[in-house]
């Protein structure tokens, strides 16, 4: 594909007066169907709900739904519901967590790395977490411990990212993937995901 190709094409005025035409003749369709809920905010069914909500709001994923709006359809659907959720289009698995807290059980499917690394990590954090291992991970809150690193594993960049970091920043975080390495792979898959790496 040339970089021409990549450019999103422009909407036409034709086809935007057609996707005009069509939306109307949908709602008149529906028109029965529909029902307001002032409970329905932008900010409950967007990310913007998670931001005072522990852990949901760990990553700024803005393609996800808040743990409310989901509430809100388990309760609405209670009842009529039996099995498990599946959430084929998962993200960073608000649907999926907050299915689970109601005591329902959920899978997931998900195509972005990003959300393939937080589910399991949330998961770990929040059911396979030992004692032990809390007090492990707030030695690396208050010692750092990869400032003393003499160990660095380096990490792959690609063309966007080449030089996006200072050489110090790069060198440290070549140090925190070093110094993860001593850790056991709970607290590893814990940590990668709070540096980002
Ligand atoms: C609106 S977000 C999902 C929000 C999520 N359901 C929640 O509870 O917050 C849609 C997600 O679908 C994912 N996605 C898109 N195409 C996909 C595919 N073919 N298979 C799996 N996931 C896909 C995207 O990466 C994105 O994370």
């Amino acid at each position: 594909m040339t970089p021409e190709n990549d450019k999103p094409q422009s909407e036409s005025p034709e086809l935007r007066e057609k996707i005009v035409a069509l939306d109307a003749e949908l709602t008149e369709d529906f028109k029965a169907q529909f029902v307001v809920s002032p409970f329905l905010s932008r900010k409950i069914v967007s990310f913007q709900g998670n931001k005072d909500k522990p852990a949901y709001g760990w990553y700024k994923y803005k393609e996800a739904f808040s743990a409310g709006l989901v509430e809100y359809f388990l309760c609405s659907y209670a009842g009529r519901m039996s099995g498990k959720v599946l959430d084929p289009f998962a993200g960073i698995g608000t649907t999926l967590f907050a299915a689970s807290a109601q005591g329902i059980s959920a899978d997931g499917i998900e195509l972005l790395p990003i959300g393939q690394e937080i589910i399991p990590a949330r998961l770990l954090a929040e059911r396979e977490v030992a004692p032990d291992d809390i007090a492990k991970l707030e030695r690396w809150i208050t010692d750092l411990p990869w400032k003393a690193s003499s160990e660095r594993v380096p990490f792959s960049s690609i063309r966007i990212t080449e030089n996006a970091y200072p050489q110090e920043t790069v060198a440290a975080i070549e140090r925190y993937r070093g110094a993860l390495q001593q850790e056991n792979s709970k607290i590893q898959t814990i940590l990668r995901l709070i540096s980002g790496h």
